[in-house]
């Protein structure tokens, strides 16, 4: 998947400019705050449908004005050009157009332009809580299996429903109801979760080696309490706790992926430039599991290239990328120097532009 030219008017501090992109690597530098992000959210818009920040439509359209419109000229890697234009408005909100028809649902588009994002906030992947974790592998997995997701629905809503159950003393009958219901879900989405990260950390280790020079290894590990016991049975043998709590102590809300580094939980024991380096690993070996799904190479954000990395790794990283396995690539960082200097000691091709308060200049 390639974007070949994006324009955009009043997103954010953007007025009106027009990228024409190469088909390798592009790289947007300024100062903080020029708009190089805003770019690269303008391109997570047309694939998405949203920001990629928690904001709201609303939010990304340029102060003081009425609407926003971001139009996109797409190319799959067989060839076939698609045109993608989303636009928002006060009045009529947001809409989505692939090929000059509107969707129905945005959700329809989801999936079809896909890109994979590395950025400074999404270290909370690595340093927050499991559940920061599980809506990864969650978001992940729903791309590759539309199952999956319906798995996840149903087993939240009786998730939900049997811990309101447990606050007003029910039956066993009742309870068992739910029990099945979640056992179903649960052991569905138990096996997919099992497999991807089995088939992840392959590709997560060799990407980290590969970044460190081989510095550190590192571990991915899913922890699961339906490893022991199907959850049925675990259901019930909780059932007096659950009461007890008025709510479900056991269940694949309740998992783990565990990250380590040299055996250690990166979490506690990995620097933040080695908490980094295993970010972007993972976002690549999600960028080798979507593209061998889709038979189409994303398109790869890399936002602040140099954030909490060293000149060494970003080296490794930009000769990884350049390669065949990776397509199109868009890059920002706030040195130009910097960043000219290690694209051209990696020896790789580039496209660079300048921005300067919203402005772009080649
Ligand atoms: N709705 C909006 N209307 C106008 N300007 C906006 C809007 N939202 C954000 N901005 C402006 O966009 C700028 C931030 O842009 P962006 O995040 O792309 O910067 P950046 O070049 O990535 O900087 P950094 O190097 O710090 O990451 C800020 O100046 C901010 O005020
Ligand atoms: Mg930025």
């Amino acid at each position: 998947m390639k974007l070949d030219s994006i324009s955009i008017l009043n997103f954010k501090n953007i007025g009106d400019e027009r990228i024409v992109l190469s088909e390798g690597i592009n790289c947007f530098v300024g100062d903080n705050g020029a708009g190089k992000t805003n770019i690269l959210d303008a391109v997570h818009y047309l694939s998405l449908a949203r920001s990629m920040h928690t904001i709201s439509d609303k939010q990304s359209m340029r102060h003081g004005e009425e609407s926003f419109m971001l139009d996109g000229a797409f190319r799959h890697d067989d060839n076939r050009h698609e045109q993608v234009v989303c636009s928002y408005t006060t009045r009529g909100g947001k809409m989505l157009k692939r090929n000059g028809k509107e969707y129905d649902k945005l959700s329809d588009h989801v999936g079809h332009f896909p890109i994979v994002v590395v950025s400074p906030a999404d270290t909370i992947l690595i340093s927050d809580s499991a559940e920061e974790r599980r809506r990864y592998f969650n978001r992940l997995i729903s791309q590759i299996d539309r199952g999956y997701l319906a798995s996840l629905i149903r087993y939240n809503s009786a998730l939900a429903e049997r811990n309101k159950l447990l606050k007003t003393n029910p039956s066993e009958e009742m309870l068992l109801i739910y029990d099945m219901m979640l056992d179903g879900a649960a052991s569905a989405i138990y096996r997919r979760r099992k497999e991807v990260v089995e088939r992840m950390l392959p590709l997560v280790a060799d990407y980290y080696s590969e970044l460190s020079g081989g510095r550190e290894s590192v571990g991915m590990e899913y922890r699961s309490e339906l490893e022991s016991s199907p959850l049925a049975d675990l259901l019930l043998s909780s059932r007096r706790r659950d009461f007890l709590n008025e709510h479900t102590t056991c269940g694949i809300h309740r998992d783990e992926v565990v990250l380590t580094i040299d055996g250690y939980p990166l979490r506690k024991f990995g620097s933040q430039g080695q908490q980094k380096s295993f970010l972007v690993a993972l976002k690549l070996a999600e960028y080798r599991i979507l593209a061998g799904h889709m038979e189409e190479r994303p398109i790869l954000l890399l936002d602040d290239l140099f954030d909490k990395l060293d000149i060494g790794r970003v080296a490794h990283l930009l000769r990884l990328v350049g390669g065949a396995m990776f397509g199109q690539i868009l890059i920002t960082d706030c040195n130009k120097l910097r960043l000219q200097r290690t694209l051209d000691e990696a020896g790789v091709e580039y496209k660079l532009f300048n921005i300067a308060e919203g402005k772009i200049a080649l």
